[in-house]
C-alpha cells in the first residue's frame, strides 16, 4: 500500500480537552478508488480535501454509504478494534442496498489496520477518550443521468473523540415524519437516511427536545429508533427493543447490548412496540428505564419522553440496567474487562505514544 505521510502533524496544536464530536480528524486518511469494474489499491495520505467533480453523482442522487465504527487504547497502549467484522459487514449489506460495489475485506481490513497504525497517537488512552472511525463509500463517476454510477471512491477518516451527547436526553414522539419507509433503506448506513432527518429534528430541537423517537411510516404507532440511536424501554424487568426490521438499522451496539443484557440473566425482548405500551407502563409506574444506544453514543439514557401533550419524566434508577450494560461494554472496549466474545481485535505494530 502506497502511504505519503504528513510533513506537518496537527497532533501537537490539536486541544485533546475540547473535542467536539466529528470536528477534529487525525492526520491521515484511506482512499481507495472503483474504476473499471474494481477497486484499486488503497493508498494513505494525509487527510485534506479531495477533488470531486460536480457532475459526480454522489452530489446529485445522494449514493453513499458509511459506517461508524471505534477504537480504544488500552493501559498497554494496544489499540483495541471493536467487532471491526460486523461493520465490515454491514457496510457491505449498506452498498448492496444502493447500488455500490462491495468493498474488498482485505481492502477494508488492512487499510484500517494501516491507518491505525499511522494515526495511533491521536487515540488517546485516558478515561473517556476513543477514535471514531469513519469509513465511507460514494458514487463519484461524473454523470447526472439519474442510475447507479460507474465509479466510486472509498475512504476511511479518523476523528478523536468523547462524548456524543453532553446533558439530557429529552425525546418527543415524532407522529408524521418518518425515518425509513418499509422497503426503504431504513436498515442500511445510507448518508441520505439521516439528510431526511434533520428537518423535522430541527423542529423538535427548537421545541427544547434533543431528539425524536421515530415511528413506522404506516400508522405511526410503533416505535423504530430515537434520532441516530436504536431506542430500549426496561419495562418491569424486562428490556426490550424494537425487532429488526427493513426500516430498523442492525446497530452493532445493539446486538452486543442484546447479548450482555443476555449474559447478566436480564430477560430481553426483541419485538415491535407499542408507544401505547410504553405510556401504559409509565402510568402504571413499570416504565423504569429508557435509553438509546449505537457506535458514536454507546448507550445513552433517556430522561424525558413526550407524547402529545404528556411529558413522561423518568427518574434515575439505582440499579439502572443502562449503565451497567455501559459499564460492562466500555470496560471491555478498553480492555479492561475480559473479551470473552472475542469482540476486540489488536492492531498490531502501533507505534506506542
Ligand atoms: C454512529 O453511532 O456511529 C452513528 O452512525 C451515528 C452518527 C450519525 C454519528
Amino acid at each position: 500500500m502506497k502511504i505519503t505521510k504528513t510533513s506537518i502533524s496537527r497532533l501537537n496544536s490539536t486541544d485533546f480537552s475540547n473535542l467536539p464530536f466529528g470536528t477534529v480528524f487525525s492526520d491521515h486518511m484511506l482512499v481507495c478508488n472503483y474504476k473499471n469494474g474494481k477497486w484499486s489499491e488503497a493508498e494513505i495520505l494525509p487527510y485534506g480535501p479531495i477533488a470531486m467533480a460536480p457532475g459526480a453523482q454522489v452530489l446529485h442522487y445522494g449514493q453513499s454509504v458509511f459506517e461508524g465504527m471505534k477504537a480504544f487504547k488500552n493501559n498497554s497502549d494496544e489499540i483495541l478494534l471493536f467487532r471491526k467484522d460486523e461493520n465490515f459487514k454491514r457496510l457491505n449489506q449498506s452498498a448492496e442496498r444502493l447500488s455500490i460495489p462491495l468493498i474488498d475485506k482485505n481492502i477494508f481490513m488492512n487499510g484500517l489496520d494501516e491507518l491505525l497504525k499511522l494515526d495511533s497517537a491521536w487515540c488517546k488512552k485516558e478515561e473517556g477518550y476513543s477514535l471514531y472511525i469513519r469509513p465511507f463509500i460514494f458514487a463519484s463517476g461524473e454523470c447526472v443521468k439519474a442510475s447507479a454510477s460507474d465509479e466510486y471512491t472509498f475512504i476511511i477518516i479518523t476523528s478523536p473523540t468523547t462524548k456524543y451527547y453532553a446533558g439530557e436526553m429529552n425525546v418527543v414522539v415524532e407522529e408524521h415524519y418518518t425515518r425509513a419507509p418499509q422497503g426503504g433503506v431504513g436498515y442500511a448506513k445510507a448518508a441520505g437516511n439521516y439528510a431526511a432527518s434533520f428537518y423535522p429534528t430541527k423542529q423538535a430541537n427548537a421545541k427544547g427536545f434533543q431528539q425524536l423517537i421515530w415511528t413506522d411510516s404506516v400508522e405511526h404507532k410503533y416505535i423504530e429508533e430515537s434520532g441516530t440511536m436504536n431506542i430500549w424501554f426496561r419495562i418491569g424487568d424486562t428490556l426490550i427493543t424494537p425487532s429488526l426490521s427493513d426500516s430498523i438499522l442492525g446497530g452493532i451496539t445493539r446486538d452486543s447490548v442484546v447479548t450482555l443484557a443476555k449474559d447478566n440473566g436480564i430477560k430481553v425482548e426483541e419485538r415491535k412496540i407499542l408507544i401505547s405500551e410504553v405510556v401504559e407502563a409509565f402510568k402504571n409506574g413499570t416504565l423504569k428505564e429508557a435509553f438509546g444506544t449505537g457506535t458514536a453514543v454507546t448507550v445513552n439514557p433517556i430522561n424525558t419522553i413526550t407524547f402529545r401533550e404528556d411529558r413522561m419524566v423518568i427518574e434515575a434508577q439505582e440499579d439502572s440496567f443502562a449503565l451497567r450494560l455501559k459499564t460492562q461494554l466500555q470496560g471491555i472496549q478498553k480492555g479492561k474487562i475480559e473479551d470473552t466474545y472475542n469482540w476486540n481485535s489488536k492492531v498490531l505494530n502501533a507505534v506506542k505514544s
